[in-house]
């Protein structure tokens, strides 16, 4: 009894050395740097503040778990605002540093300007939200987590169409100066006039415009039932508040630009039963999804979101792509070009139980992604706040 009880105190103290040696040793290896350069700056940063939160999560809680192999892992934040420049001027910055991929940028529009350049140069990319079509394609190191506009948007526009099988009249906004909107509503007004729906009027406008009388007033003359809109949070948000304020009464389909929380103070009380198609589900079950919410919410007092889940998904298939490569070929061995080459073809090859869901990717680098949702936005009182509640899935 006395000697077993000494065994395993032994066994407990030689426990705690092995792992606080395993800790000192992850704390005093050189950390492998990741770059996330995302919108921090400019309207997009609606959609940039909720992708900064999921990597550094994901950055956190992969550290926990011994980084890779016990090396740390550091995010490296660059700027890349919300227009072409800003993105450009963030990847030269990266790639002449030590990182060893990027996550980012923001918006398609930005990724169509600068994804060639860390082609060129040969740093794997994984967009954490562009959702154009043609995104994966720039390139052999440009792939994507966030699932494309074909497959995603179709499902709101079933969705409103199953809540209100009534409905023949559709009115489609859309921003002509942005790559994803302008895809995005190709895609709604396919739909529409595939179900069968009259399309009764398609309004342009700018991501900059701040003003949509002009288009409401076209809209609402033609008596829609439905109105679907392609923009970004802040143009698009202003533009739900105002069709609301003109007397808009029926049901609003938003595209994956009116996917954050951050929308809510822009349409406020007007967001209210706004629908929305996501690529993610803060229900869904598994370990990594539960682990991830949990952090989410303890972090910021409310339920996770979709950009900050693929922000998460793209840091950690960047880890886990990393971990397989060292296991094969110590990547401390590599020189830089090496290792971004071999990274890229490792993201590629692999297979990730993340927050999305099970995902990997095409050869080309597109996502293939199982499950996908629809959303209705619940208001609170406040007319500030309120949650993306599930209508339903496929
Ligand atoms: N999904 C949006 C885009 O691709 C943010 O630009």
């Amino acid at each position: 009894m006395f000697k077993s009880r000494h065994k395993l105190i032994f066994l407990i103290a030689l426990l705690m050395i092995v792992l606080s040696a395993q800790m000192l040793m992850a704390q005093d290896q050189e950390p492998i740097r990741i770059a996330i350069a995302v919108a921090e700056t400019g309207n997009a940063s609606l959609f940039g503040q909720e992708q900064i939160i999921g990597a550094e999560l994901a950055a956190a809680y992969f550290n926990e778990q011994g980084g890779v192999n016990g090396r740390p892992i550091e995010l490296v934040r660059q700027d890349a605002a919300t227009d072409e420049a800003g993105a450009i001027s963030a990847f030269n910055t990266l790639i002449a540093s030590d990182v060893v991929a990027i996550v980012g940028p923001t918006l398609s529009q930005q990724a169509f300007a600068a994804d060639p350049i860390a082609e060129e140069a040969g740093i794997p990319v994984i967009a954490p939200s562009n959702t154009a079509p043609g995104i994966p394609e720039v390139g052999e190191f440009i792939s994507r987590v966030s699932a494309p506009v074909t497959v995603v948007a179709p499902n709101a526009v079933n969705a409103a169409l199953a809540m209100d099988p009534s409905i023949t009249d559709v009115a489609v906004f859309f921003a002509q100066n942005d790559a994803f909107s302008s895809s995005e509503t190709n895609v709604f007004q396919s739909v529409i006039t595939n179900a069968g729906l009259n399309l009764t009027t398609v309004q342009t406008f700018q991501t900059t415009d701040t003003d949509f009388t002009t288009q409401i007033t076209n809209a609402l003359a033609t008596n829609p039932q439905l109105v679907v809109i392609s923009g970004l949070a802040v143009d698009g948000g202003n533009l739900i508040r105002q069709l609301r304020e003109f007397g808009y009464t029926g049901l609003i389909v938003g595209g994956n630009g009116f996917n954050t929380p951050n929308i809510f103070p822009v349409c406020q009380q007007f967001c209210e039963d706004l629908i929305v198609a996501q690529a993610y589900s803060p229900l869904n079950p598994s370990e990594i999804n539960t682990t991830f919410t949990q952090l989410y919410s303890d972090s910021q007092q409310r339920t996770a979101s979709q950009f900050s889940a693929q922000a998460f998904a793209a840091v950690q298939v960047i880890v886990e792509a990393l971990t397989r490569l060292d296991n094969i070929t110590p990547i401390a061995d590599l020189d830089q070009a090496t290792l971004r080459s071999l990274l890229n073809l490792s993201i590629l090859a692999g297979g990730y139980d993340t927050p999305l869901g099970s995902i990997s990717f095409t050869p080309t680098g597109e996502i293939v992604q199982a499950e996908f949702y629809v959303a209705q936005v619940d208001m609170n009182d406040d007319g500030q706040t309120g949650s993306f509640t599930l209508v339903g899935g496929e």
